[in-house]
Order: C-alpha cells, then sequence, then structure tokens
C-alpha cells in the first residue's frame, strides 16, 4: 500500500517519508478498511514533531494520524461478514501502541474504534469526526446532559470547540463562545452559538456577567485551562463544572484551591484515546445521533491534500490558521 511515515522526530519537511509498505493483516477482532481521507490533528503533529509529553519515537516507524473515513474491506476472526463494504469513520488509529494510523491506503483496527458513517456524510467529513467531534462532544455532556443549561466553549471556533459549540447547541444549552476576532465569531454563530465574547479584547469575566444577569455558567469547555484560570472560576455558577481538553499556554497551571471549593466546581480534564470503553462507545453514537439529527450543519473542513502532500498538510495544522480538520487523502 501507499502511507506516509517517519522514523525519527523533528520538522515535518525533514522526517515524513513516502512510498510503500506491505498492507496491513487484520488480526482477531479487527477490520480491514480502505481509507479515503485521513484526518491530522495537533496531537498526531506534536507527536510528529516530539513536542510535549512525546520526546522519544514510540516505534522505529510510525504511519501517522488517528482519524480516518473510508470502506471496510476485510474482517479479522470473531467479526461478522455483514461488516464488508459499509462505509465508516474511525479514531484511535495511531494510538495506544499502535505504530500504523491512517495516512496510507489501509488500515487494521479494532472495530470498536469504527462507526458506520450515514450516507449523507462525506469521507473527507468523516475524518473530522474523531478527535475532534469526540472530544467536544465528551468536553460538552462528560458531566450530564445539557438541556436547559448555559455552556461557555472557549476557542469556539477552533476544531473541537466548534463541535463543542454545535453539540452543546444541539442538547438544548443557551451557549456562549470565546472568540479571538470577528471572522471567529461569525463561524461560532455559525455552528449555533447564542453569543461570543472576544478573549483578547474583552473582559471575559465582566462579559458572562453581563450575558447571564451575574448567574455564570454551568458549564466550560475549555481549549485553554490555564488561559482560561484568570477568569475561569469567577464565570462558574455553584456547582458547575470545567472540562479541560487542553492547556497549551500553560502545562502546570497554579490552581486556587479555595475558589474551586467554595464553588463545587467540578473539573473535568481528559485525553479522549484512553476514555473507557463505554464513554467511547456512548460517544460516537451520540455523534452518530448528532449526525441523523442535524444533517444540514456543515462537517468543518479546513484543507485538502494528497497523500504526497503530507509536509504540507502537517504545516497547515502547525500554522493553526485553518478552520476545521485538515484532510489528507490517502488515494489520490
Ligand atoms: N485532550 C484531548 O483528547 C484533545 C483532543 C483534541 C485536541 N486536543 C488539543 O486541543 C487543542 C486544540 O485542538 P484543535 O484541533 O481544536 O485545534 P485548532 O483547530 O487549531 O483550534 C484551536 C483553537 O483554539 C483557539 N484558542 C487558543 N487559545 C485560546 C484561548 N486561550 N482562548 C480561546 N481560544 C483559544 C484558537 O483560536 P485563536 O487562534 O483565534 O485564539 C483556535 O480557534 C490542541 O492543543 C490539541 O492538541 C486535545
Amino acid at each position: 500500500m501507499r502511507a506516509a511515515w517517519y522514523q525519527r522526530l523533528g520538522p515535518a519537511s525533514e522526517v515524513l517519508e513516502l512510498g510503500e509498505k506491505p498492507d496491513p493483516i487484520p488480526g482477531p477482532g479487527d477490520l480491514l478498511i480502505r481509507l479515503f481521507a485521513s484526518g491530522v490533528n495537533p496531537a498526531d503533529v506534536k507527536r510528529r514533531a516530539g513536542l510535549g509529553s512525546y520526546a522519544e519515537m514510540e516505534h522505529a516507524c510510525v504511519i501517522p494520524n488517528s482519524d480516518g473515513a473510508g470502506v471496510v474491506v476485510g474482517i479479522g476472526e470473531n467479526l461478522q461478514p455483514s461488516w464488508i463494504g459499509r462505509r465508516v469513520w474511525l479514531f484511535n488509529g495511531q494510538r495506544l501502541g499502535r505504530a500504523f494510523g491512517t495516512a496510507a491506503e489501509f488500515i487494521a483496527l479494532p472495530s470498536k474504534f469504527v462507526t458506520d458513517l450515514p450516507e449523507h456524510v462525506s469521507f473527507d467529513e468523516g475524518a473530522t469526526l474523531g478527535i475532534p467531534a469526540m472530544t467536544a462532544f465528551h468536553g460538552v455532556f462528560s458531566d450530564g446532559l445539557v438541556e436547559g443549561k448555559t455552556v461557555l466553549v472557549s476557542g469556539g471556533a477552533g476544531a473541537v470547540g466548534w463541535y463543542a459549540v454545535a453539540l452543546a447547541a444541539w442538547g438544548g444549552a443557551r451557549v456562549i463562545a470565546t472568540v479571538s476576532g470577528p471572522e471567529k465569531a461569525e463561524r461560532a454563530l455559525a455552528g449555533g452559538a447564542h453569543e461570543t465574547i472576544n478573549y483578547k479584547s474583552d473582559d471575559v469575566a465582566a462579559k458572562v456577567a453581563e450575558l447571564t444577569n451575574g448567574l455564570g455558567v454551568d458549564r466550560l469547555v475549555s481549549v485553554d485551562f490555564g488561559g482560561d484560570l484568570a477568569w475561569a472560576t469567577e464565570v462558574i455558577s455553584l456547582n458547575g463544572s470545567i472540562s479541560a481538553y487542553a492547556s497549551d499556554t500553560q502545562a502546570k497551571p497554579l490552581l486556587a484551591f479555595h475558589e474551586f471549593a467554595r464553588r463545587n466546581i467540578r473539573f473535568i480534564p481528559f485525553i479522549l484515546n484512553s476514555l473507557p470503553g463505554e464513554v467511547l462507545d456512548r460517544t460516537r453514537w451520540g455523534i452518530n445521533s448528532w449526525l441523523n439529527n442535524q444533517p444540514e450543519l456543515m462537517r468543518p473542513v479546513g484543507g485538502k491534500f494528497g497523500l504526497q502532500e503530507i509536509v504540507a498538510a502537517h504545516e497547515a495544522v502547525e500554522a493553526a490558521q485553518k478552520f476545521g480538520t485538515i484532510i489528507v487523502r490517502p488515494g489520490d
């Protein structure tokens, strides 16, 4: 099969290679999937670059990327032949000890990471669902349903943040999103946000107090926990919660215990890939319910690249100017 890989960590242009690898063979419980789209997420890029907690090569050779979409073309032992021919989206490709991800024509992956792709969702869109939509779903719903609640999403025009806005609105919440400017505000509003706050120029705490008549929000879904801490405890109402999926500006933020304790704020930091199986199942089926309930809403694709352009695709994620998920097409 055609694939892209790296054998050492470093800049995309220096370490990513293209060529042929043997087709994978599905083991017991695995599906063999022909990939039409591979999603490139910040964590795939950080792993390849050796950033943060990814300072060492995990394997001698890594085919990058966690997410993708395609068609099932083979099954391992213990799986039903009815899987063959099904359109699917998937996550946890190059994750959890697996060296070979989705930047290739085929992947063999446990069926628990593979979900039917509704007919109205394209392969490119399907490859945006794994990390971005699932992280958003868990961020919004990990502390329970949101009907009638107020949810604040920081970074409401990011790949994860936009899905968090859309899912919280679908769940019946009033949604407020922080953004860095008017274009991003428009995107968050298109996703279903009711109000936006410019976190660079506005006083976020004062603005939330104004929008909520001083009541605050029930839940914060945070893209930058360390940065959001400047105002987070001021805006969470009594017994509210903060779910946080990143803290890029401060890896070790100082946390004022009494501000959390006095308001009984639950703090839910998480990494999607290793959440318990039943939570991941609930999350992927929840995503499919949303796709079927709101088929008209976009699934943002931030750019499309052929497999031979994988360097440019990784660099586009690093540039962080995209809206949505960058897609690599292994078949092109
Ligand atoms: N825990 C997990 O399982 C998990 C899963 C997915 C992603 N992540 C991490 O989450 C982060 C975002 O991923 P992504 O795919 O959504 O990236 P993305 O598409 O590049 O979006 C990042 C967004 O965050 C916004 N942002 C950054 N700092 C902000 C702040 N202090 N306040 C408000 N908005 C802020 C950016 O907007 P502006 O530039 O306009 O500010 C941008 O819209 C990455 O660090 C990624 O590794 C973690």
